[in-house]
């Protein structure tokens, strides 16, 4: 960059900071919707649609034709023979022309692990999903170090190793009281009454929200995340700015109600808001709104779609192989090692996405500076290079620790041991009341490329006797 550009660049990012300082943030999530609008007024921006087809055997599709971003794939039970398809054919597959533009697909264990250890040469930023979120909302999820470090290093003492053994009481105290409340004399919907419930009331806790507002948290977060032009969710446009804007009146006043009783002299709570307020690198994290709120969706996402799909597919895991439950039920010391199966085996976010920061040779091809390159763990975790039998489910596999679901380097998931310990305490809570989970009738899936996971699942409990 010569320097003109680089002046025009610090003054433009400038007046960026200091309009992000000055405009409330639900005014900043209005004004680009209403950009967004005018966008679609003079005809430069349709909002995508997906609508569902049967999908093609994978053997049918010319492989550079293969697009394993279709929200479908997963619905449709179709993703194995897909990826393993590209595994075994084209394993850095390129794919022109998707409605998300084009990207390369990593699909081998060991080259998205190589892939996810290198941030200098994949970056995060600006976005670890395959399309375009059309609003620029900054998370360190999606930032490269320095910066992502400083960030991360803020929040991440609400899931220290401390912490959790704090809140571990508190937890299965929660999730004993909903599992006392389920009917066992008819079916009822496991994900609405266990896997959200208990993932809402651990989000509320984390962040201090209102406890009896907490579904609130999963409607947001579902709305966020299913938006059709950044997964191939069902979410429309105008959904996604409404739930942003109200997330972000509701945690910009969170945010002054606790800094007001810092102010009085009250004792810190160890919660998230209150982690970033007290922090150096956070403290005025508030005047630069849209990276207050990424980082809020980061942590509400975050931690609410993968534990929740999660907890519906272990009981799926455990229903489609009743072998593996009466094991556990015999050996519930098998529960730890069981949890890293059924994360394995549902991962439950398909992919991160990265950019290549520089035009490099990748197995055997040769990608650009500024592709896009997608590391699909979905595939990694049933690749027969690294797991035997990959899609089995089996609750000792001696070695589903080694798992790809929580990525790995820099960006390797924050919340691992929290997800991890609120699964193991279901388990253990679970096997002490019921001796019997069936999951009646066939589940329905999640639309997305992204989020592997279920929207209703009928299950039928039979208590121990
Ligand atoms: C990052 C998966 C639970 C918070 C990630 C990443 C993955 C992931 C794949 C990105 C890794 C990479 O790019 O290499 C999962 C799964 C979970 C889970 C499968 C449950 C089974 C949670 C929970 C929380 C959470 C409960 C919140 C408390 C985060 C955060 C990041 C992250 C903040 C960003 C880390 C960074 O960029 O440094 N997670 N996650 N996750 N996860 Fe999780």
């Amino acid at each position: 960059m010569d320097t003109k550009d680089s002046v025009l660049e610090r003054a433009k990012s400038k007046v960026q900071t200091t309009i992000q300082g000055s405009v409330p943030v639900e005014k900043q999530v209005q004004a680009a919707h209403l950009l967004e609008k005018a966008k679609r007024l003079v005809g430069r921006n349709e909002p995508l649609v997906f609508t569902e087809q049967a999908l093609p055997d994978a053997a049918d599709v010319p492989l550079t034709e293969i697009d394993v971003s279709n929200p479908f794939l997963f619905r449709q039970g179709k993703w194995h023979s897909y990826f393993k398809r590209l595994r075994d054919e084209a394993p850095v597959h390129y794919l022109a022309d998707s409605p998300f533009g084009p990207f390369w697909s990593v699909t081998r264990y060991a080259d998205i692990r190589s892939i996810d250890n290198n941030a200098d040469d994949f970056s995060a930023s600006p976005d670890i999903i395959v399309g375009d979120v059309p609003l620029d909302i900054e998370m360190f999820i999606a930032m490269d170090p320095p910066k992502h470090d400083q960030q991360r290093k803020a929040v991440q003492g609400v899931v220290a190793p401390k912490n959790l053994k704090e809140m571990e009481a508190l937890i299965r105290s929660r999730i004993a009281e909903v599992l006392d409340n389920l009917p066992t004399d008819r079916p009822f919907d496991w994900v609405d009454r266990v896997s959200i419930e208990i993932t809402g009331r651990m989000l509320a806790t984390l962040l201090d929200f209102p406890y009896e507002e907490r579904r609130k948290l999963t409607y947001w977060s579902d709305t966020i995340s299913g938006i059709a032009e950044a997964t191939g969710g069902s979410t429309h446009q105008d959904e996604f700015f409404e739930a942003t804007r109200q997330l972000a009146v509701s945690f910009m006043s969170l945010w002054h109600d606790k800094a007001a009783r810092l102010e009085r002299g009250e004792e810190p709570g160890f919660d998230l808001i209150t982690l970033m307020q007290t922090s150096e690198d956070t403290k005025d994290i508030i005047k630069r709104p849209l990276e207050f709120l990424g980082n809020l969706t980061l942590l509400i996402v975050g931690g609410n779609d993968t534990t929740r799909n999660s907890m519906s597919g272990g009981v799926l895991a455990l229903h489609q192989n009743p072998d593996q439950f009466e094991k556990l039920k015999a050996n519930p010391s098998v529960i730890p090692n069981m949890v890293s199966e059924i994360i394995r085996w549902q991962t439950p976010l398909a992919y991160m996405r990265r950019v290549a920061t520089r035009d490099l040779h990748f197995g055997g091809q040769f990608i650009r500076k500024g592709d896009k390159v997608l590391m699909w763990y979905a595939s990694g975790n049933r690749d027969e290079r690294q797991f035997d039998n990959p899609d089995e489910f089996i609750i000792d596999r001696a070695n589903a620790r080694n798992h790809m679901s929580f990525g790995f380097g820099v960006h390797r998931c924050m919340g691992n041991r929290l997800a991890e310990m609120q699964l193991r305490i279901l388990w253990e809570e679970l096997l002490e009341r019921f001796d019997r989970i069936e999951v009646v009738g066939e589940p329905e899936y999640v639309q997305s490329n992204f989020v592997r996971g279920y929207s209703k699942m009928m299950v039928k409990l039979t208590p121990v006797s």
